[in-house]
């Protein structure tokens, strides 16, 4: 299969020359465990043909079957591997049977960076991920693995997973100290319910090192698409895996109920308002023409219109909601920069 852009923009990944593409798509819950077989490739055949050609896994991800399917899928149509950019991430492991099974120690970073390749049958990835900080293990350890790991070829970048901006500073000032390669990008959470971390706690690392932001869950996990507004249909992530019973029940508690009024308020938005406020008047997001969105889209483009997002990392079950997601391309141009008062 052959890459075309498709109109997908693309940035920079933080400091780097890497070019990522504004809309990549993940396979947590999803790709191997939900997900299997054809039905994968129908999923990543739409993507790439919509001009997405970033996939982001990790070695945890349905036990290594998600960089399994994702390997063979790649494989089978045949996608060549210079078009792609395929980030995978290092900490939970697969195995948990001996201590060095999972965790950032120079054993398991290593280790498991072969395994990784070896599940996704690639002589190396874009962007290994520290898929979360290892306070166990002395900063300078960590660093150097990574930068053995990018020194091998194994993978090109490093970046950081729901590290704190003090975990960040820590990596960078250990990586100048030796004059080592510091974490290029942050894999965090940003969502309209989620915004302090990447709003706020990360201004200075992005302002200092110039960290890319690789951002996951930008629909909740799918809350911001209103599918649950009216109960959890069947099928769906919250219907389907028992980790989540207590996000369910949250549902029905004030803060729950809270988060769904505003979800259907935001459903009134995306239809027909030519501006709106966000949850709070500090923010206003001044519209150019009528939306006739979705919230899902209007959810994911408002995540994307943030200049420090890279990518926003798209998840999904079937090719449709690829498709529906995308539309949020269409939405970019109507949305004029977020007014931020305070
Ligand atoms: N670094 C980390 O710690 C971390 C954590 C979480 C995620 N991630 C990465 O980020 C990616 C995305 O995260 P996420 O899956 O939580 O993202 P999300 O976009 O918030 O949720 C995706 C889920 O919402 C539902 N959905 C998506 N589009 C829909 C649509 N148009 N209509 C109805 N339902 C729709 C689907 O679930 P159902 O159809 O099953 O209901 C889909 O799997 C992951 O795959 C992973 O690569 C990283």
């Amino acid at each position: 299969m052959e890459y075309k852009t498709k109109g997908m923009p693309f940035r920079r990944l933080g400091p780097s020359g890497l070019r990522v593409p504004l809309f990549s798509l993940g396979g947590w819950l999803t790709i191997g465990k939900t997900v299997v077989g054809d039905p994968v490739k129908d999923i990543i055949k739409t993507a790439f043909e919509t001009g997405i050609n970033m996939i982001d896994t990790a070695e945890a991800y349905a036990d290594g079957k998600s960089e399994e399917e994702i390997g063979r899928v790649i494989k089978e149509l045949g996608i060549r591997r210079t078009d792609l950019v395929i980030t995978t991430k290092i900490f939970w492991g697969v195995r948990h049977e001996s201590p060095n099974d999972t965790g950032l120690s120079r054993k398991h970073i290593i280790e498991g960076t072969k395994e990784c390749l070896s599940r996704l049958q690639m002589d190396y990835v874009d962007v290994i991920f520290a898929h979360r900080p290892d306070s166990t293990v002395p900063m300078e350890e960590v660093v150097r693995a990574f930068n053995y790991v990018v020194e091998q070829g194994w993978a090109f970048y490093w970046a950081t997973s729901e590290w704190s901006a003090r975990e960040i500073e820590e990596a960078h000032h250990v990586a100048s100290k030796f004059g080592l390669i510091g974490p290029i990008a942050e894999q965090c959470e940003h969502n309209m319910f989620h915004r302090e971390r990447p709003e706020k706690e990360y201004k200075p690392i992005y302002e200092k090192y110039g960290t890319g932001t690789t951002v996951f869950s930008a629909l909740a996990g799918g809350l911001l698409t209103g599918k649950y507004n009216d109960g959890i249909p069947e099928g769906s992530r919250y219907a389907t895996h028992s980790f989540l019973k207590n996000t369910v029940k949250k549902l029905q508690q004030p803060e729950g109920k809270e988060k769904i009024r505003k979800v259907r308020e935001l459903t009134e938005l995306a239809k027909g308002l030519p501006y709106f406020t966000l949850f709070s008047p500090s923010d206003l997001i001044v519209v150019g023409a009528e939306l006739n969105a979705t919230p899902g889209a209007l959810a994911i483009a408002w995540v994307a219109k943030n200049p420090n997002t890279s990518t926003v990392i798209l998840g999904a079950s079937t090719p449709q909601q690829v498709l529906d997601n995308l539309r949020a391309l269409e939405l970019l141009p109507k949305l004029t920069p977020a007014i931020r008062k305070t």
